[in-house]
């Protein structure tokens, strides 16, 4: 598509100590994204999962860490209603992903915005302790914000939020009637084939997810097209 998508990140730490989420930790979960989106880890794949294999791609969509900005508030949950937005504004989103890192509480890991909606709310909200190294095991290994960013860039959960012929709009992410959790083992099978357990759009533990697919990849990079749903962020 020649389309060179390197996305800019605004992090904005909401926490009674904002410094007690490090610099440090900020630029792992930088790493953890870019590599997730950069390099599949098709070795961790079963050896008999040949489609899986052949299915796992590099998006070619980076990250850059444009500025980190903290906030002490005693706020002790913000919730899944974006108050933590309406209380401290997304900067550009037109042009930037906005990550709000916080306690959300109700044991939420995250949620996001797909394309299309309202810029006030745009962005990703992240649980402060799923970042790498936070205590939120076996959720601490950074793969929250990638897959929220899935949502964020338009992808829907890989069982499509519905029952066997619920569709997530990916041709080559198999059927599946519901989340996995944990590490599951190959093949797991509810849908007449094997669940893609290891995708970064189902439930599974962070040790255990590590690929998008070619469609996937196809399905995010679409949204940036001219005339696209985030076609803005491109310049
Ligand atoms: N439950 C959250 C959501 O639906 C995030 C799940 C993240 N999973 C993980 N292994 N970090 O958006
Ligand atoms: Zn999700
Ligand atoms: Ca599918």
């Amino acid at each position: 598509d020649g389309l060179n998508i390197s996305i800019p990140v605004y992090f904005h730490i909401v926490l009674p100590d904002a410094s007690a989420v490090t610099n440090s930790q900020v630029q792992s979960q930088m790493n953890v994204i870019n590599s997730d989106f950069t390099s599949p880890n098709t070795n961790q794949l079963p050896s008999g999962a040949t489609d899986f294999i052949n299915d796992a791609t590099n998006t070619e969509i980076t990250f850059t860490l444009a500025g980190t900005f903290r906030h002490d508030d005693a706020t002790s949950s913000w919730g899944t209603n974006d108050a933590v937005k309406q209380a401290y504004p997304p900067i550009t989103p037109e042009t930037h992903l906005n990550v709000w890192v916080c306690n959300i509480g109700g044991g939420i890991l995250g949620y996001a915005q797909f394309p299309g909606g309202n810029s006030d709310t745009d962005g990703v909200v992240l649980l402060y302790s799923s970042l790498p190294g936070g205590s939120a095991a076996p959720y601490n290994e950074g793969r929250t914000l990638t897959h929220e960013i899935g949502h964020y860039l338009n992808l829907r959960h890989i069982w499509g939020d519905g029952r066997c012929r619920q569709d997530d709009f990916v041709e080559d992410t198999p059927a599946s009637d519901g989340p996995n959790y944990g590490c599951p083992s190959y093949p797991t099978v509810n849908c007449k084939s094997a669940d893609m357990t290891m995708n970064y759009m189902d439930y599974t533990d962070d040790a255990c997810m590590y690929m998008f697919t070619d469609g996937q990849r196809n399905r995010m990079r679409a949204i940036f097209q001219p005339g696209g749903a985030r076609a803005s962020m491109l310049n």
